[in-house]
């Protein structure tokens, strides 16, 4: 069997290939030994799910909590966010255990569906009541049965603001009035829409508010990064110079997807030392493997939000878009379309808005589209 490439883009493959977050895996678990719940936010790919993966896989060695991995980026409303909920307990729990037996025995009274998982082949469950107050109910009677356990339990519900998106309207007030009575199990709430998520769990009106910790994940720092990448090429017999490690940092901004995915991609290459000229070589190729996708891009915009997106990538992070010498610079139009321009640009998630120290600012998503359109004449 070929070896696995040690930098990883996707999943979670134990310690080894995983950088860093020592912190961040600290105040996760402190959190839940502690009975804190945290909400947790990056914009996309800075590594939240592995943080949290990170944070499982070590309480679970450790045998002091049962870990619920919920992700519920694909459900569209409360049944489905029941049926994850469900088969996320039913696949943590073993099956020959005796806490395994009780759940089986909760779910025989709620009658759902059995099956596996087409992709990934684990097992799944799906319910089927007529009415929305049975769905509460289940989602309630699969938390009080966690809390019932002697052992703690900490889920985690990734991509969380996705309840905001559902047609039922009570689900946060819902979800909160029965996780707060909860003695047993604590929640990492987990999503990339800074906006939602800060709205939800800080504005005073809203049920979620101030019952969480914070954690926003940034960029691993660089160094430590660094030194990652360099001692897994060394432990591979391979080797790397300053000064390549300087731009793999520099192209990707340490946004930890894109690092992971240009070291990958050096690491397939095979080659033994890796010069700065390699690394610029591989970074164009990636870029130019995605052309395809960007000019599909390109056509699914308008004019001004494709000339506005290309500004943003031109400079990397706008504080003011519509300045006077940003909109002249670009020649992009009035400040009505511009506003018009980045909420489309936004709700298209094409671009972000973050806040660093000099304030809030606009960045382009995609940073190998950022990257790409940098470079359009
Ligand atoms: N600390 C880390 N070290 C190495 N790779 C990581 C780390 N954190 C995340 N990754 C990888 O980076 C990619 C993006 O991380 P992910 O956790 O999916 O981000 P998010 O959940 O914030 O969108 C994934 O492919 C993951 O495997
Ligand atoms: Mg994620």
């Amino acid at each position: 069997m070929a070896e696995r490439n040690p930098f990883i883009i996707s999943g979670y493959f134990g310690p080894e290939f995983f950088c860093d977050r020592e912190k961040e895996t600290r105040t996760l678990t402190a959190n839940a030994k502690n009975g804190v719940n945290t909400t947790l936010v990056s914009i996309r790919r800075m590594g939240k799910s592995g943080l949290i993966w990170h944070t499982m896989d070590q309480l679970t060695r450790k045998g002091s909590h049962t870990c619920i991995y919920c992700d519920i980026y694909a459900t569209g409303d409360l049944k489905d966010f029941t049926n994850k909920l469900g088969s996320a307990i039913l696949q943590a729990l073993p099956e020959k255990k005796p806490v395994g037996k009780k759940f089986m025995n909760l779910l025989k009274g709620l009658r759902p569906v059995f099956s596996y998982d087409a992709l990934s082949g684990q097992p799944q469950l799906s319910f089927t009541f007529a009415t929305q107050q049975q769905y509460e109910q289940s989602v309630e009677s699969l938390f009080r049965f966690l809390d019932s356990d002697k052992k703690p339990v900490l889920i985690a519900i990734d991509e969380f603001q996705q309840i905001t998106n559902y047609p039922e309207k009570n689900i946060e007030a819902l979800l909160r009035s029965q996780i707060q009575t909860l003695k047993n199990v604590y929640l990492i709430f987990s999503g990339s829409s800074h906006h939602l998520l800060s709205e939800m769990f800080s504005n005073g009106n809203r049920p979620f508010f101030a019952s969480t910790q914070f954690l926003y994940l940034k960029e691993i720092e660089q160094n430590i990064y660094k030194d990652f990448i360099k001692s897994i090429l060394i432990s591979y017999g391979r080797n790397i110079d300053e000064d390549a490690l300087d731009y793999i940092m520099h192209f990707s901004k340490a946004h930890t997807f894109y690092t992971q995915s240009i070291c990958n991609r050096l690491f397939a290459s095979g080659i033994k030392m890796i010069s700065q000229e390699i690394v610029k070589q591989e970074c164009n190729q990636l870029i130019t493997e995605h052309e395809q996708l960007f000019f599909q891009y390109r056509n699914l915009l308008t004019p001004v939000q494709w000339n506005l997106l290309e500004a943003i990538a031109k400079e990397g992070k706008v504080y003011q878009p519509t300045a006077k010498g940003f909109i002249e610079k670009y020649k992009i139009g009035i400040p009505a379309n511009i506003q018009r321009g980045l909420e489309s640009l936004l709700n298209k998630e094409m671009i972000f808005r973050e806040n660093d120290k000099d304030g809030a600012y606009y960045s382009v998503y995609d940073l190998f589209l950022s990257r790409w359109l940098e470079n359009l004449e």
